[in-house]
């Protein structure tokens, strides 16, 4: 009696042991009790702002779906095709706001370089007036339009790169010079041809010394280099603009579908893609882009390489903030040689014919005192190059933009999950099931996603926009590294053409409405305005009940039957 009452307990521990491993069992793997009720799937489907109603209560053949598994499902047509056009408006967002940031970094250093190099600009021309002035008096503001014009030029070149600089600063000097000559021989009047005649004799008689030739060279190479570096940032803007209108395929859109939201169809609503498969199927939609990535890289290599040379050997706040004095140098060369010149030139051109004019003060051209510059500006001198220190720092960051894109995407807990549940290789979902994901991670690039297994794509078929942008980078990066090597750099097109055909100042921000469907031709419904990845919900989905939980899972009957014979051997 007693002995039956040991043995009648010892079964009914078993029995309750056994209940007590189903409740664990059921609860913590994927059953098809997650679809017998489809309650879990029926939260996180309202969640995402779709009519819960659309949700079966319990799980049906599946005969209906087109990118999902077909055996039993929670998942109706209409949700699979909701889902889907959901999955891919989701992904969309997030590669917009990966790529939009890398875009906006562009337009902002852009514009900011940008400013304050036309600050620079502004506060030379400003030093400059005011230098002249208080040296040269009446005489500079007869004549400021030659010095206004100079830094027009410098302006336009700037601006639009449309014009020789070395042309446009001889003519500076060539104006400079006869402006000179007819004030240091007042007492002559000059005609247009004696004029002629001493501009011809210019380079040889070398009125301004060295100054010319040295400023020009400096200017020049100056100008071409901070030109061409805010030039790039801007194509480089305006290239992350146009990849940012390039959409996913509808492979990748199918490919989306089945990573992000299979698993509600499978009653799996939370459950998230294993790494390697996240990696593969964002390495399929994304094989072109990677394609940008060794241009990329290179353009950003002869950023940063003219970017050290702007802040050294090529500095234009070297050259223009002091332009003034090297300008002065120059009046005060002529002044010191101004007989013998003017006695060559006579010899050369003839002797003019005396003039009547009565402008004899205007010849006081003797007191030049220059007062030092006022060095209010010390502390401003290097705001150029502390902006251009930031430039880099952010510059390389962004190298392997295009590589890691895949990687960056797929560490985003809106795709995989927090950190805890990540990277548990069993408890993934690999496509299908809550397994281990087996297919090997493909390699980068486009030719390299012939073995992709979640993404099938014609690799022999450039994507045309990345090609072209591919091309535009190319272009530049050319430009850069001849104006790091002290080159002329040649510019096809004029900035101001109005146009905006997108290699424009004015930002450019407008974005193609990427939303619709392209993978299923029937497209009567809408996802759902303002998505939102799923999951990292903080709210506690209900609670799985199992109040009756089936033993339908082969392995929970192993388990129980092991347990048993366990039991009985006691
Ligand atoms: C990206 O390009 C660089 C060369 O600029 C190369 O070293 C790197 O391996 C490339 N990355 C990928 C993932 O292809």
């Amino acid at each position: 009696m007693a002995k039956f009452g040991v043995q009648f307990g010892g079964y009914l521990s078993c029995l309750l042991t056994t209940l007590t491993v189903c409740l664990f069992w059921c609860k913590s793997s994927a059953t098809s009790n997650d679809l017998e009720s489809c309650l879990y799937v029926k939260y996180a489907y309202s969640e995402k702002g779709f009519n819960d109603r659309d949700v079966p209560t319990k799980g049906i053949p599946g005969d209906h779906l087109r990118i999902c598994d077909r055996s039993h499902t929670c998942c109706t047509k209409q949700m699979e095709h909701k889902l889907s056009t959901h999955s891919r408006v989701e992904f969309d967002k997030l590669l917009r706001d990966s790529i939009g940031s890398l875009k906006n970094l562009f337009a902002s250093k852009t514009s900011k370089f940008d400013k304050v190099f036309q600050d620079l600009l502004d506060q030379s021309q400003k030093d400059f007036h005011n230098m002249f002035l208080r040296t040269y008096g009446m005489l500079y503001d007869r004549n400021s339009y030659i010095f206004e014009d100079m830094f027009k030029v410098l302006r336009n070149y700037y601006n639009s790169g449309g014009i020789q600089l070395s042309e446009a600063l001889g003519t500076f000097f060539d104006t400079l010079y006869r402006k000179m000559f007819e004030v240091l021989n007042n007492q002559y009047t000059f005609s247009e041809s004696y004029l002629s005649c001493i501009s011809k004799h210019m380079e040889e008689l070398k009125p301004f010394g060295d100054v010319p030739r040295k400023l020009t060279l400096e200017l020049k190479r100056s100008f071409i280099a901070t030109r061409t570096f805010v030039q790039a940032l801007a194509v480089g803007r305006d290239v992350v603009g146009e990849i940012l209108k390039v959409g996913p395929t509808p492979e990748c859109s199918r490919a989306l579908m089945k990573m992000s939201y299979c698993p509600h169809c499978k009653g799996l609503p939370d459950l998230k893609p294993c790494t390697t498969y996240c990696l593969n199927v964002m390495k399929g939609c994304l094989a072109h882009h990677s394609e940008l990535n060794t241009t990329w890289n290179s353009y950003i290599e002869a950023l940063l390489m003219l970017a050290v040379r702007l802040e050294s050997s090529f500095n234009i706040e070297a050259v223009v903030d002091p332009i003034e004095i090297r300008i002065s140098e120059a009046v005060m060369n002529f002044q010191e040689n101004s007989q013998a010149v003017s006695d060559r030139l006579f010899q050369k051109c003839g002797r003019p014919r005396l003039g009547k004019r009565d402008t004899r003060k205007e010849l006081e051209f003797k007191t030049f005192k220059f007062s030092p510059r006022h060095d209010d500006n010390k502390a401003t001198k290097s705001v150029l190059n502390q902006l251009l220190g930031k430039i880099k720092k952010k510059l390389r960051r962004t190298k392997n933009f295009w590589a890691n894109l895949p990687n960056e995407l797929c560490d985003n807990p809106k795709v995989s999950g927090d950190r805890t549940t990540r990277n548990s290789q069993g408890s993934c979902w690999n496509g299908l099931t809550k397994a281990k994901y087996e297919a090997a991670l493909v390699g980068n690039g486009l030719m390299n996603q012939k073995d992709n297994p979640e993404v099938s794509l014609d690799v022999t078929r450039q994507n045309i926009a990345i090609t072209k942008q591919n091309l535009v980078l190319q272009l530049i990066t050319v430009k850069l590294n001849n104006a790091y090597r002290g080159l002329d750099v040649e510019w096809e097109f004029p900035m101001d053409d109005g146009s905006g055909s997108g290699s424009g100042w004015m930002p450019d921000d407008t974005e193609d409405d990427n939303s619709h469907d392209i993978y299923f031709s029937y497209s009567t419904t809408r996802a759902p305005a303002a998505p939102m990845w799923p999951a990292d919900s903080t709210k506690t989905p209900p609670k799985k009940l199992s109040t009756a939980p089936k033993m339908t899972s082969s392995n929970f009957l192993m388990v129980s039957t092991v347990i048993f014979v366990y039991c009985a051997i006691l």
